[in-house]
């Protein structure tokens, strides 16, 4: 099987978590996407979706399913998105498609992080994907020096040669070179720093089920 048809499995698995009748938060990325295309089948059963990028909200719309401000949502059930890596213990890094900070919100509102991903994103230690940093522009190398003296190399997301700007109008300092042992102590050490608006480590709020494709089939996760 393909990466894609992988993440096209636990797709259409996760389908199985959606709850009927209510709202649910969507995440961003391929694999939400493929997710959005299994749940736009479904859409009679939802009452709708909060979006975790303009992105994602753009997909669901194109299904026809109302996308509501998270202002006007005062709960949900679960949200469902992919993952950049995760461990067997359920903690992530997230942000390969710069919507970190919206996906950590939604993702704060819901009781459940169905985590959806093909197996490949499964490590025992966190960093070897470059660790992604949503920063306030003006303090973005301030941030990046202090980000380095954690023994890693900050490098500013570029797009078309220019610093790229997420869905907040802010900059991505991607870490490379990091092993991160204790995701939950970095989680918070890094977004102590002023300047930092999120980092893409999910492990104080981590996933509760992981669903990853695999060729023996979908593999399921809890934690
Ligand atoms: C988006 O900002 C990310 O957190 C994605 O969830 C993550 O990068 C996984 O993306 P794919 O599903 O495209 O691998």
């Amino acid at each position: 099987m393909t990466q894609d048809e992988l993440k096209q499995a636990v797709a259409r698995a996760a389908i199985e978590y959606v709850p009927e009748g209510e709202i649910i938060g969507v995440g961003t990325g391929s694999t939400a996407n493929y997710f959005i295309d299994e749940l736009g089948k479904i859409k009679d059963r939802i009452k709708g979706a909060v979006a975790s990028s303009e992105a994602t909200a753009a997909r669901l719309a194109s299904h026809g399913i109302p996308v509501l401000d998270l202002n006007d949502v005062e709960g949900m059930s679960v949200y469902i998105d992919g993952a950049d890596e995760i461990t067997p213990q359920g903690a992530m890094i997230k942000g390969g498609g710069a919507a970190l900070t919206r996906e950590k919100i939604v993702a704060s509102v819901a009781k459940r992080f169905i985590c959806i991903a093909d197996g490949s994103k499964l490590v025992d230690v966190l960093g070897k994907f470059p660790l992604p940093v949503e920063v306030i522009p003006m303090a973005q190398a301030a941030v990046a020096r202090r980000l380095a003296a954690l023994g890693c190399e900050a490098r500013l997301r570029l797009k078309d040669g220019k610093p790229l700007l997420t869905d907040n109008g802010c900059m991505i300092l991607d870490l490379v070179g990091l092993r991160i042992e204790k995701p939950a102590e970095l989680e918070k050490q890094i977004n102590d720093i002023p300047g930092v608006v999120t980092v893409g480590l999910f492990a104080i709020g981590g996933a509760n089920v992981a669903l990853l494709g695999t060729e023996e089939g979908v593999k399921t996760l809890t934690f």
